[in-house]
């Protein structure tokens, strides 16, 4: 895709002053999916079949394939298969072969005959996303960490395949640019993408945002998110194990994999803030960050702590930290600061003028996002939330060029980034470890 259509089209502006949105009613998920299903069985009959004529077997099963068998692809599998009553997993992809068969024993065990693949349907290695696609699936679930995903969102989209897209959806610009020219192919071939960004099927959150849309606590002022964790899990390298391979299995730790914990990890709190701001991206950020506590090579390297402050045209003021370092207070919270009140997005709660709690049901968010993509595929009418998993990737990432450069950065700077983190090639082989990023001497590309 040309930089031209990047920098026109694809992130054009919705004025903030837009009409608001009406609060969402509280739904009991699952029930009303059924009732939604059952409603557009009777008045989308003639969408439905010529939705249903197109399903990869001729019938009206809906074959899922998934692509990186860990612990949120299988999450997502069950999530897939607890989704519709006509859909069997048919297809496993991933580069190594014990995280494979581990996640089809447990899924075997959870949904017994919804999942169906055999040894031939079994692929490993760098190129099991391509054979998983060209398997016979109508959806493809993508799981792997987000290094990966522009190249297998890509031939999903091309294979005229509806997807799952976890987040974060890249790791680079580079890697944005390439997802937003597929997600134009996707919606010119009326595909599914429904994103893993999974608090914007959270019901309580949706009704939350919806108030502050709706002008509960006035003008927003300011927002605060916070996501400060511990520290996570790290395979110890084992005898044999190329660079690839420890760094692969290791993924969280590297850049060029997981974009850093700011983009792996906060793009959650990012994306909460960028649909509080109704997705208009901000002028520009500022960040501190480093690499303090968790120094040893086994961490690979990424920072384990971030502090960014993205402004927007109409000055309200983003504040983002996230940490991951042992032994520290564990905060994941979010605020929004209005003219009238405050909204606490994790409690759901609003205090001032129009004082507000969220009493109604919380189905499970994971559970949501599935019951609705494939609702939406059963209608004829694909859900697409390529806008916002672009965007609020792209945040993340700017984030991380302003904590690494020590700059400030313009969003259309860090859009039009030729940083690109990709390896030379996909190989189990020798790769160094790339520098820790340094303020003030590493430089923004
Ligand atoms: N939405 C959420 O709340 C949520 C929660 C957890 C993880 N995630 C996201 O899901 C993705 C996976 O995270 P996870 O926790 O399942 O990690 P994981 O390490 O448990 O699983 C990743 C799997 O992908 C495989 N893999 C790596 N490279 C591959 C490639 N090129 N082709 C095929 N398979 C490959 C790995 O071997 C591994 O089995 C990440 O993007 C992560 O950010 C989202």
């Amino acid at each position: 895709m040309s930089e031209r259509l990047v920098s026109s089209s694809a992130f054009k502006t919705t004025p903030l002053a837009a009409a608001p949105a009406r609060p969402v009613q509280p739904s009991s998920g699952r029930r009303d999916f059924l009732r939604t299903t059952a409603a557009v069985g009777t008045t989308l009959a003639t969408s439905a079949w010529v939705a249903r004529s197109a399903y990869a077997g001729g019938d009206d099963l809906l074959r899922i394939g998934l692509v990186g068998c860990g612990g949120r692809g299988a999450g997502a599998a069950a999530n897939a298969l607890a989704a519709d009553k006509n859909v069997k997993l048919v297809a496993l992809g991933d580069t190594f072969a014990d995280r494979l068969s581990q996640s089809l024993e447990n899924l075997k065990k959870e949904a017994g005959d919804k999942v169906d693949v055999p040894k031939e349907r079994c692929f490993v290695g760098f190129d099991a996303y391509q054979k998983v696609i060209d398997s016979g699936v109508d959806v493809v679930l993508l799981c792997t960490p987000p290094h990966f995903r522009p190249l297998h969102f890509q031939a999903a989209v091309a294979a005229g395949k509806h997807t799952f897209v976890e987040k974060p959806v890249a790791v680079d610009a580079s890697g944005v640019r390439s997802v937003l020219a597929t997600a134009e192919l996707a919606k010119q071939k009326n595909l599914a993408v429904v994103s893993g960004l999974c608090y914007r099927y959270d019901q309580p959150k949706r009704e939350t945002i919806a108030r502050i849309h709706n002008g509960d606590i006035g003008d927003v002022l300011a927002i605060n998110v916070n996501y400060n964790t511990g520290t996570l899990w790290m395979h110890p390298r084992q005898a044999g194990w190329s660079d690839m391979e420890w760094q692969v299995r290791n993924w969280l730790y590297f850049t060029w994999l997981s974009g850093d914990h700011n983009v792996e990890q906060h793009v959650h709190s990012l994306d909460k803030a960028a649909w509080v701001m109704r997705d208009v991206p901000p002028v520009q950020a500022t960040g501190l960050g480093g690499r303090q506590v968790r120094v040893e090579p086994a961490y690979g390297n990424i920072y384990d702590h971030h502090a960014v402050v993205y402004e927007y045209a109409n000055d309200v003021r983003l504040f983002a930290f996230c940490r991951q370092q042992a032994g520290c207070t564990i905060d994941v919270s979010d605020y929004v600061m209005g003219t009238k009140g405050t909204a606490d997005l994790m409690r759901h709660k609003i205090t001032g003028d129009a004082a507000w709690r969220y009493r109604g049901d919380s189905p499970n968010m994971y559970q949501v996002e599935h019951d609705e993509l494939f609702a939406s595929i059963r209608s004829g009418s694909p859900l697409n939330n390529s806008d916002y998993m672009i965007k609020s990737t792209m945040l993340a990432i700017l984030g991380r060029m302003a904590t690494y450069s020590g700059q400030t950065i313009t969003w259309d700077q860090a859009l039009q980034s030729k940083e690109d983190l990709s390896p030379p090639a996909y190989e189990w082989t020798d790769l160094a470890v790339a520098p820790v990023a340094m303020p003030g001497i590493t430089t923004f590309v």
